[in-house]
């Protein structure tokens, strides 16, 4: 496959990666969630499956797309030819579909803040009132959808126009810039009087909080914020050089992605209680909390812009890449030209990011199992299809693929010395699969 696109640098391969995972699942989904379900207990659990399950998996997309640099199907159908594996393809396409069309309506109301950040918009206001203005914004009959349908297009110029290395290029330099900015927001949270409740409630689990639904959702949370269970990061991987390590690559996304989650929560949670705010707001969190804390800095117009713009550019490298798992599927395996691929995947996301947009107002109405359209995307594809792309590649990897090969690949045909190795697919072939799957019946 030498006429496929590879990244040049092993830098480029990290970036690139750490670029899908760092986005809105770890600065607007994580602290909302983490504030819904008991803090503390949460995060505990959370950070256990990011270890236990989320590097083994991320090891076991990486086996499979470096293996083959193809996309999820054509990778299943050439390392287990006859079965039908590949079927699971599909559940990836709908899955991705479904997170891009939600996750562009969050898109959207980044760019409406980011808009009201430049027009002073933001300063001045009661923190009631900054709750009043998301939800008269996100229950407005056209405006979040304007910006969503915005969004996607922008996604999808830079997908068909080959800009995504540009992006690429800039999000190389954005991303460490993000992580001293949060750091200096959660400095400035941490000084706010009343922080060490902040504090308390994010690191001291009250065992009286941990549920089945807890540990579904910070399942569901740990998936979403490292990209995976869908083939993104099998994508991603088919792109790897053969002399990339994968085991130190999923350490340093898992490692990265993790502490992006924990530094946004740092922002958050002191500032909740500092203003006597509620930590169970659910997905408005964020923009209600961050206007409050901006009032209180100085020039805080300035990094309420400089915030927003950076949120906007760590999510335009995440739709990236979940938009690329569909375009590559519909070119490689349905012959569909780039152009067309991209323009199919588009029209999917206009048309469900349309209905989600309208979620909170005119459609907010309209619910299946007591979710909206936007709730249930985000939950059926979150804490169900992803953590079952977990299991699946999990076992796909620790059980039905010859383990010379995949040990050939962890060592890069023992060129390396990868002393996890052992932990790793130990991890992989029993613990990953049985506590999703021990999570799942918990529910049940
Ligand atoms: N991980 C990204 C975030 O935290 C979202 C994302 C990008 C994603 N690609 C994905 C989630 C694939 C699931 C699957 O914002």
């Amino acid at each position: 496959m030498s006429d496929r696109a590879r990244f040049t640098t092993k830098m480029g391969a990290i970036a690139a990666s750490v670029g899908s995972a760092v986005g809105l699942g770890n600065i607007w989904r994580f602290p909302y969630e983490a504030g819904e379900n008991g803090g503390g207990a949460f995060i505990l659990i959370y950070l256990a499956c990011v270890l236990l399950m989320g590097i083994p998996v991320i090891v076991a997309e990486f086996v499979v797309g470096r293996a083959t640099h193809r996309n999820v199907n054509g990778a299943l159908k050439q390392l287990a030819p006859g079965s039908r594996t590949h079927w699971f393809a599909y559940i990836g396409i709908i899955a991705s579909l479904m997170i891009l069309s939600f996750y562009s309506v969050v898109c959207g109301w980044i760019v409406e803040y980011l808009i009201l950040a430049v027009s002073g918009g933001l300063s001045g206001h009661t923190p009631e009132e900054y709750g009043v203005m998301f939800a008269s914004f996100s229950s407005h009959p056209w405006r979040p959808m304007l910006w969503t349908v915005l969004f996607l297009l922008l996604n999808h110029l830079v997908l068909r126009r080959g800009l995504k290395r540009g992006i690429e290029r800039i999000s190389n330099m954005m991303m460490p810039v993000l992580f001293v900015i949060l750091l200096i927001f959660c400095i400035h949270s941490l000084m706010m009087p009343g922080a060490g409740e902040g504090l308390r409630f994010m690191f001291a689990p009250r065992l009286s909080d941990v549920s089945a639904t807890v540990a579904v959702k910070a399942m569901g949370q740990a998936f979403f914020s490292l990209s995976l269970g869908l083939s993104c990061l099998l994508t991603y991987a088919s792109y790897f050089k053969d002399s990339d390590s994968l085991v130190r690559n999923a350490t340093v996304i898992a490692f990265l992605d993790t502490l992006v989650a924990v530094l946004a929560g740092l922002m958050i949670f002191p500032a909740v209680f500092s203003y006597g705010m509620t930590p169970e707001a659910g997905p408005k969190l964020i923009f209600e909390v961050l206007p409050v804390i901006f009032q209180q800095m100085h020039f805080g117009i300035v990094w309420a812009v400089l915030l927003f713009l950076l949120l906007f550019v760590a999510s335009i490298t995440s739709t990236i890449s979940m938009s690329e798992i569909s375009i590559a599927f519909f070119e490689e395996e349905h012959g569909l030209s780039r152009d067309k691929a991209t323009a199919v995947s588009t029209v999917i996301a206009l048309v469900l990011g349309s209905l989600c947009a309208l979620s909170f107002g005119p459609l907010s109405g309209v619910t299946v199992c007591g979710m909206t359209l936007f709730s249930l995307f985000d939950y059926v594809s979150s804490n169900l299809l992803l953590p079952a792309g977990g299991i699946f590649f999990s076992v796909f990897v620790g059980w039905m693929l010859e383990q010379r090969l995949v040990e050939d690949e962890l060592t890069n045909r023992g060129t390396l010395n990868v002393r996890t190795m052992r932990v790793l697919l130990f991890c992989m072939r029993y613990v990953a699969p049985l506590a999703i799957a021990v999570v799942f019946f918990s529910l049940i």
